[in-house]
């Protein structure tokens, strides 16, 4: 759902597109991304039109445009943007960037990505970072932000959600949600309240491990997949220099959905999804032995959901909810199995560490 209404009129649109060197003939609006999306049909052929959020800047929407060009000329199935009569890939309307692109056919998941499609998800993943290599990119969520974290300070966050579930819920009416989801809420925050104090021992695991340039957002509602095929990777809008380990465990949990409705994380299937990025760009043993800790440092400290549920109310707050519900299951089954995949990542790829098989684009 797209976070901002859009400033666009199907007129202005027309207008816009005539930059672009393209003649309208039909807008759809399209149903989902954070941004506002259509499918643009014109007498040229099919477009995606995106409307970006207002705190995205035109440099963050042209780093996005080079990114994705970067890889199409390296035969990366990337998108294909178009420049207007000025040479210019994006333009501004009320103080939102737009930019188009051609219209990739295929379709896109949440977080349902079929399980015959993970191998494809970490091999693209791989190729990317193998790219992306030599790509100059900020650097985020290094050994400096990990020793910045102030667990007093994330446990202060959770306890004012808490005091909000207390007093609110005790005055029933204030609070979205029957008894059961406030009790859930209240366990769930409670159970992070604790996690957070428990991540400064973690803080040691972003030392000496990789960091690549990378998509920073690499999920299943990335990738337009046709049958059992990805057939572009999309939305370079959050690229950063990232640990390769957290980009990894995040895209192979939120795209195939793992851990939802109290499902256990699957050690062995994990270990085949790494294997497969490997076969594209190499970890190390200390990768490996620092994934869990890597992935669940960072995710720990979100209170994302809750708060628009119980404070901000949100329109959309019991999707967001349930969001929150299904990242606490997840935090609470890696710190539970923390140990176990780090282990068995070690074991099982150790002989692969340091080499990358191919890197070749098909
Ligand atoms: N070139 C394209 N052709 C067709 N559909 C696209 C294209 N680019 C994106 N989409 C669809 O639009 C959705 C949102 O686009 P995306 O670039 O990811 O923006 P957002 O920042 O909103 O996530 C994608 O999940 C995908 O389904
Ligand atoms: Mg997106």
């Amino acid at each position: 759902m797209a976070l901002e209404k859009s400033v666009l009129t199907d007129n202005r649109i027309r207008e816009i597109l005539q930059q672009y060197g393209l003649t309208l003939l039909a807008v759809r609006r399209l149903p989902f991304g954070s941004a506002n999306c259509f499918e643009i049909r014109c007498a040229e052929g099919r477009f995606f039109l995106k409307e970006y959020q207002s705190d995205i800047s035109r440099g963050e929407a042209e780093r996005e445009v080079a990114v994705t060009e970067y890889l199409a000329k390296r035969n990366f199935p990337a998108a294909r943007f178009r420049k207007t009569a000025a040479g210019d890939v994006c333009v501004s309307e009320n103080g939102h960037i737009i930019s188009v692109q051609e219209y990739i056919e295929g379709r896109t998941y949440l977080n349902d990505l079929p399980k015959e499609l993970l191998p494809e998800c970490a091999k693209y993943l791989g190729m990317l970072h193998a790219l992306l290599r030599d790509y100059p990119m900020e650097k985020g969520m290094d050994e400096a932000w990990a020793e910045s974290f102030a667990a007093e300070d994330a446990a202060v966050k959770f306890d004012a959600l808490l005091k909000a579930v207390e007093t609110d819920g005790g005055a029933s009416e204030e609070l979205p949600g029957d008894a059961d989801t406030l009790a859930r809420i209240r366990a769930d925050l409670l159970y992070k309240k604790e996690l957070v104090r428990r991540l400064p021992q973690w803080k040691h695991w972003f030392e000496g491990i990789t960091y690549t340039p990378s998509h920073g957002d690499y999920t299943a509602c990335q990738l337009v997949c046709d049958g059992n095929r990805v057939r572009a990777v999309i939305d370079f809008a959050a690229c950063k220099c990232l640990p390769a380990v957290w980009e990894i465990m995040r895209s192979y949990i939120q795209s195939g959905g793992a851990c939802k409705g109290g499902a256990p994380f699957d050690t062995a299937d994990f270990v085949n999804y790494v294997r497969e990025y490997m076969k594209y760009a190499p970890l190390t043993e200390r990768d490996l032995a620092a994934m869990p800790y890597v992935y669940l440092f960072q995710l720990s400290r979100s209170s994302y959901g809750y708060k628009e549920f119980l404070v901000t109310k949100t329109e959309n707050k019991d999707d967001l909810l349930r969001f929150a519900f299904w990242r606490t299951a997840i935090c609470r089954e890696i710190e539970r199995k923390a140990e176990e995949i780090s282990r068995v990542c070690q074991e099982r790829l150790r002989s692969v560490c340091g080499i990358a098989f191919s890197g070749e684009v098909r």
